[in-house]
């Protein structure tokens, strides 16, 4: 029957560019599947058909409860959001995850930081630091210093805006004077030599707190440094939060102290756009060391599986930038003051 539909139309003269587009339709459709399985794959990360054994018998990553936190007492860390864009123009994408800090916390204030803002309040009070901060060949440099002046500054909590607030951060400043979030566990072992990976995009800090001024000190010296992860980012952040907490040993719920929250608190969420990466490590698995192993069986039994929010204050979306370069020119940028209506902006006049 196709037989004869396919030499029906191609045999006669009329029906050959009839043929020819069938042709190409079908091969289109054919590519069309092919993408949307890969990105399946990518995006689900479907570990199943890899040579893992299925007894392999590994206790599972990650924590089995949260731990307490008090309920009384004073505020160690001030109960301001801050966020921070080029401009005031908030691109469509991070729209709902931004409402969900000031509906989770409707008694913090949300300050909201532009490129000219946080540049001011630098030149306003580390003058000897433009320089540098001008200097800066990425924005990303510039985006992730400016965090540490804010913080250091007017204490609160710093947020990306790829990260979206499901529960009140109340609880955890009423312990933590300095809290980071950590990077998802098989991002570290299977992606970095380092089982402890510091995040920026998430840390909440008191107003005047030593370790923050201890970034803020160091960026002169690591400005230099060729990669933005060692410059500026969570390679830089990891590297003191060692040397500090090896220099004073704080207890983690001193005004003083820094504490790294497990990624469940902040990070539950494995970046999808790993998945490529980690199939290909796991691949491997027999000669894997012990703990890699652990996070490809882990891989095996939960990446196509939900991620478990349960002991989640936040959940990070993972928006790259080259998403941006294909995605954000589809839709038109919302000014911050009709997200949040109570926003404020920083103006030294104030
Ligand atoms: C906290 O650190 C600062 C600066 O290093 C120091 O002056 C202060 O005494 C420390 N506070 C406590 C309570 O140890």
């Amino acid at each position: 029957m196709a037989r004869s539909l396919l030499h029906y139309l191609c045999g006669t003269k009329e029906g050959y560019a009839t043929c020819q587009t069938l042709c190409m339709g079908i091969m289109v459709i054919i590519s069309l599947h092919g993408i949307i399985k890969f990105e399946q794959i990518r995006e689900h990360g479907d570990f199943s058909s890899l040579n893992i054994p299925d007894d392999a018998n590994f206790p599972p990553l990650g924590l089995s409860r949260l731990e307490n936190f008090p309920t009384t007492g004073q505020d160690k860390v001030p109960k301001i959001i801050h966020q921070t864009w080029k401009s005031t123009e908030v691109p469509q994408i991070f729209i709902p995850w931004v409402k969900s800090w000031y509906k989770q916390n409707p008694d913090w204030e949300y300050w909201f930081w532009t490129d000219a803002s946080a540049r001011q309040l630098i030149e306003e009070r580390y003058p000897s630091f433009i320089p540098i901060y001008d200097g800066y060949t990425e924005p990303i440099r510039r985006a992730d210093a400016m965090r540490y002046f804010i913080l250091y500054e007017f204490g609160g909590v710093y947020a990306d805006l790829d990260i979206e607030n499901i529960k009140s951060l109340n609880p955890i400043i009423k312990k933590y004077s300095c809290f980071f979030g950590q990077e998802p566990y098989v991002h570290s072992i299977l992606d970095s030599s380092l089982e402890h990976l510091v995040i920026n995009a998430l840390i909440g800090c008191r107003k005047g707190h030593p370790f923050m001024k201890k970034l803020i000190n160091n960026l002169a010296d690591f400005s230099f440094m060729w990669n933005v992860l060692d410059s500026t980012g969570p390679q830089f952040v990891t590297y003191w939060f060692r040397q500090y907490q090896k220099q004073f040993n704080y207890p983690e719920t001193h005004a003083n102290g820094t504490y790294l929250s497990p990624p469940e608190y902040f990070f539950p969420t494995i970046d999808t756009t790993k998945f490529f990466w980690f199939r290909s490590v796991c691949g491997n698995y027999p000669v894997l060391n012990e703990k890699k192993k652990q996070a490809c069986v882990h891989l095996k039994k939960t990446s196509v599986l939900p991620p478990n929010l349960d002991m989640s204050f936040t959940n990070h979306h993972w928006i790259h930038t080259y998403v941006f370069m294909f995605r954000l020119p589809l839709k038109g940028p919302v000014d911050i003051h009709y997200i949040v209506p109570k926003v404020k902006l920083y103006n030294s006049q104030d």
